[in-house]
């Protein structure tokens, strides 16, 4: 496949969709192609599924695993794929070590087991580069605007795991990751993400 994903990982309120956009806007600057997408809901099955995981009402958490592993099934099949055949760069806010760190860790269904659900599902479909924007909890909560979703409202304890398992992800495998503080100001991280992603595309 000729192009490169990128992903970006944090807990809620870190700011991931800020430094996308910066990020696509620069690299299209530079002509190449981008594909700015998330999960959940990448796709118009996508943001059903979105729906019913977020504001649906009770999800058992095999439930949501399953969901959130369907929604990333089909749009890995019908979005990112396709965009990493034709050449394309595609941002993605937030993909398989979501699932690792929200029900693998935070809701204990077992990071392997999580993990390996993904694969099946992506036909092992793994990101070139990742970035953790990582945040303290109390500071990312904080930065939610408006009403919480069900996961936002999942209480600290749960958001506390979820960063543990995305710190302890990157520190796994440091080829993939790069770890962001992002309590430093938005232009002194998306510089540092700009270098990185020149890194990866250098010839
Ligand atoms: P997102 O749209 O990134 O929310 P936000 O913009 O508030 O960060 O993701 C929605 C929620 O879904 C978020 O709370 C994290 C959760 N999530 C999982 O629990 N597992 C997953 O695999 C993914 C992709 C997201």
């Amino acid at each position: 496949m000729g192009g490169r994903f990128i992903t970006f990982e944090g807990g809620d309120g870190v700011g991931k969709s800020t430094h996308i956009s910066l990020l696509a806007d620069s690299l299209r600057a530079q002509g190449h192609e981008v594909v700015v997408s998330r999960e959940p809901g990448g796709t118009p099955l996508g943001t059903q599924i979105r729906e019913l995981l977020l504001h649906g009402g009770d999800v058992s958490p095999r439930a949501e695993a399953l969901l959130y592993a369907a929604d990333r099934a089909h749009h890995a099949a019908t979005v990112i794929r396709p965009a990493l055949e034709r050449g394309a760069i595609v941002l993605c806010d937030r993909y398989l070590d979501s699932s690792i760190a929200y029900q693998g860790a935070a809701r204990a269904l077992g990071k392997e087991e999580v993990r390996e659900l993904s694969l099946w599902a992506t036909e092992n479909l793994l990101p070139d580069l990742t970035f953790l924007l990582d945040l303290p909890v109390d500071i990312a909560q904080q930065r939610l605007v408006g009403e919480s979703d069900r996961i936002e409202s999942a209480g600290m304890a749960f958001h506390e795991a979820v960063r543990a398992e995305f710190l302890a992800l990157a520190e796994a495998d440091p080829q993939r990751w790069r770890v962001l503080d992002v309590r430093e100001d938005i232009e002194t991280v998306s510089a540092q993400i700009h270098e990185h992603v020149r890194e990866l595309l250098a010839p």
